[in-house]
């Protein structure tokens, strides 16, 4: 690993500099180094040092997801969010805690590893072409769309009951949750017409889960609200029943705004089309240029922030409100009632709006 001229935090302005074993320069925020610094996979189980007491009702496996490989051979992915998806579990059974990890092994993973370079592309990091093909292969691979990584390194999901790891494209890994190994690579759009999902579904308490994911047509891009059954048909089911309850179409025709995940009620989604901005003709033509996928992602302060509320029994949009100022001025959160892992905040003013049209509520 090669050295990197790292900043201390504490010492804004001078430059003193030390040798760091982390790939990522972190300038200011040092506080992070340790999340993107590489870590060797323990597929066997080790017992955990324990501060405090755990009640014994407490059974079960913690499992936690994330990137945990920035380097392969002596290439680097560039980006924080391109490391190999090492998965974690902590099994906590009569107060005890043991540990283990393993490397998922996607079809990304195995590529790199056999061949000791970056042969997939991820969010942050552009591959180059293959040095083994002769010159015109290597012009010509330069011509190829991205392909969709299998690198499921954001989060551990649930659907019908079983567990997945998941990423934002159209591929997730079916996981074993005892042996954290993959049984089965899962494609959503073998199942419905979209590009890819986020890593953040909401499921209810029946287990019918909710997710979003984008769809790009000769029409333009669209945002599509989807549900997926709470339980199999079947065993051996995936995403079988899975359906598009609503697509949106985007304010921009090739340039759909990012979302990270999305917020549910009881009876409404609610969508955020954000100014964060995603150009798919140079992400498509990301190999040709030499750009990665975050090189098309782009902040347009000037660009609407809109809120949409889908209706989860008819799939209708129920309200859409538009609002250039709506993360200015003052505001306050009115509701927190929102499920999900992140909170979601109604500003005033969209509130009072929303207090008007009686279908809200
Ligand atoms: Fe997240």
């Amino acid at each position: 690993m090669s050295n990197i001229k790292h900043r201390k935090s504490n010492s804004p302005g001078k430059s003193s500099t030390r040798n760091i074993r982390y790939f990522t320069d972190v300038h200011g925020l040092p506080c992070i180094e340790k999340m993107v610094s590489s870590v060797e996979e323990t597929p066997e189980p080790i017992s955990c040092f324990i501060t405090g007491t755990i009640p014994d009702w407490i059974k079960g496996n913690f499992l936690r997801n994330g990137p945990g490989k920035f380097e392969i051979g002596n290439q680097r992915f560039n980006h924080w969010f391109d490391g190999m998806a090492l998965l974690h579990q902590f099994k906590i059974s009569n107060g005890q805690v043991t540990y283990k990890s393993r490397f998922l092994s996607s079809d990304s993973y195995q590529s790199n590893q056999e061949r000791n370079r970056i042969v997939v592309s991820e969010f942050g990091t552009v591959t180059m072409p293959d040095p083994c093909k002769n010159f015109f292969q290597r012009f010509l691979s330069r011509f190829e769309l991205p392909k969709p990584s299998d690198n499921a390194n954001v989060s551990f999901v649930t659907y019908k009951g079983d567990y997945y790891v998941s990423t934002e494209t159209n591929i997730m890994h079916k996981l074993d949750p005892e042996t954290l190994q993959s049984t089965e690579k899962v494609d959503w759009s073998k199942f419905i017409a979209v590009n890819g999902a986020t890593a953040h579904p909401h499921t209810e308490p029946d287990g019918t889960t909710y997710n979003m994911g984008n769809s790009y047509t000769p029409k333009g891009a669209y945002y599509n609200i989807i549900r997926v059954p709470a339980s199999k048909q079947a065993e051996g089911e995936t995403l079988e029943g899975a359906s598009v309850l609503c697509a949106i179409r985007s304010s921009e025709k090739t340039k759909p705004s990012y979302y990270h995940s999305f917020a549910m009620s009881e009876n409404y989604v609610v969508f955020i089309e954000q100014p964060i901005k995603m150009d798919l003709l140079k992400i498509a033509t990301g190999k040709l240029t030499g750009k990665s996928i975050s090189d098309g992602f782009s902040w347009e302060p000037k660009s609407n922030t809109v809120f949409h509320l889908i209706h989860k029994d008819t799939g209708k949009v129920t309200l859409t409100l538009e609002n250039p100022q709506t993360f200015r001025g003052s505001s306050q959160i009115v509701d927190q009632s929102i499920w999900g892992c992140e909170n979601f905040i109604i500003y005033e003013d969209v509130y009072e709006e929303a207090q008007t049209h009686p279908s809200i509520c």
